[in-house]
């Protein structure tokens, strides 16, 4: 029997549509969710995602090999809509098999999601709307991610305990949802599936862990680090449509301004199109994350972290969060009265 039967009932179709023993997804992070931590989260009976980020097909290719080599348990692979080779992102991952595809940063484009299903994954969606929530899930999306503007990353304007509200009452029945966005403990996992998620997504709470090859530099910042030091980047001018991005505090959240600036007097001058100076901003991110997850420049470096940044103290095992939250989340379960 489970330690954790009141959970896994409400898990339940979050653990049978992903295959893995708790329904607490990895969600990717780029440079952060490689073949370790990806590993690592599906063999302690989590859901690691491989981030593909801006790596080429080929990097791809050896990555799901790499983290197939560490894990005999399922994972997913994230992908982000805008990249350049989404369909070719796709053939690799058809070539290995993968069973779960996350599509990620926007609409996903005209035939993705069916090149997807052609090869038999599951597709996992991000909506910021309920209408397009819906929209998605009708044209294929199997299951959905909500995520809030506490998370770390790119963010939306609304917080998880707000969208959980609206999308949870609306499609928990006939769809899968998984909630994002803030979760640090297993209260707050308790809470989610009470209101009819399937699971959950954490991001930060996984970063800094033993498997994590995240630099230490990197590690030590989030340890020292408040959730009110977790702060969402300012849209300088109103014509670029940046999508905020949630770090710590530090020199580089200046020199975003800077390159915003740099970017909307190149759309002036030059007639920069919009869709290449969003891509312009998308690599300024790239790079400035692997300044501080690979060379550890927490200077000058993006580090990306949500606001439960605050509850992530020391290094711990994967195997340890994962049992951490799922042994919250049992006890918060276990203290609702009990109908007579
Ligand atoms: C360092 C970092 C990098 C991230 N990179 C990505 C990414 O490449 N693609 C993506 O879909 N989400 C990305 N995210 C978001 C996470 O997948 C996840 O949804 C989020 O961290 C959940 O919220 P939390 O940080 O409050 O736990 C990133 C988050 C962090 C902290």
């Amino acid at each position: 029997m489970s330690h954790y039967n009141r959970s896994h009932a409400l898990m339940q179709r979050g653990t049978d549509f992903l295959g893995s023993e708790h329904a607490i997804l990895c969600g990717a992070m780029s440079w952060v969710s490689e073949r370790n931590l990806v590993s690592a989260i599906s063999n302690a009976g989590g859901f690691g995602v491989i981030a593909c980020g801006a790596m080429t097909p080929d990097l791809l290719d050896g990555e799901i090999a790499a983290t197939r080599a560490l894990t005999d348990k399922p994972f997913g692979v994230n992908l982000i809509t805008m990249h350049p080779n989404l369909f070719e992102l796709i053939e690799i991952c058809g070539k290995h098999g993968v069973t779960h595809v996350v599509l990620a940063g926007g609409i996903p484009p005209k035939g993705s999601v069916e090149a997807i299903k052609a090869f038999g994954a599951k597709v996992i969606v991000f909506a910021p709307t309920l209408a397009l929530a819906k929209k998605l899930l009708r044209s294929g999306g199997d299951a959905l991610v909500i995520e809030g503007m506490e998370a770390g990353g790119h963010i939306g304007p609304v917080s998880t305990s707000v969208l959980a509200q609206e999308f949870l009452p609306a499609l928990a029945e006939e769809h899968l949802v998984f909630v994002a966005g803030g979760i640090g403990r297993g209260e707050a996992i308790a809470g989610y599936l009470e209101m009819g998620a399937v699971g959950v997504q954490l991001g930060t709470r996984f970063a800094c862990a033993t498997e994590s090859i995240a630099h230490e530099n990197f590690k030590k910042a989030f340890f020292r680090a408040n959730a009110r030091d977790a702060v969402a980047s300012v849209q300088v001018d109103p014509r670029l449509p940046v999508i905020p991005v949630r770090a710590l505090k530090n020199k580089g959240t200046e020199e975003f301004t800077a390159k915003q600036r740099e970017v909307a007097g190149l759309v002036d001058s030059e007639g920069l199109a919009m869709m290449e100076a969003q891509l312009q901003i998308e690599h300024y991110w790239a790079g400035a994350l692997r300044r501080a997850v690979v060379d550890g420049d927490v200077e000058n470096g993006s580090l990306m972290a949500g606001q439960s940044v605050g509850m992530v103290k020391a290094e711990e095992p994967v195997a340890d969060i994962v049992t951490s939250l799922m042994g919250e989340c049992e006890a918060a379960l276990g203290r609702r009265p009990v109908a007579a």
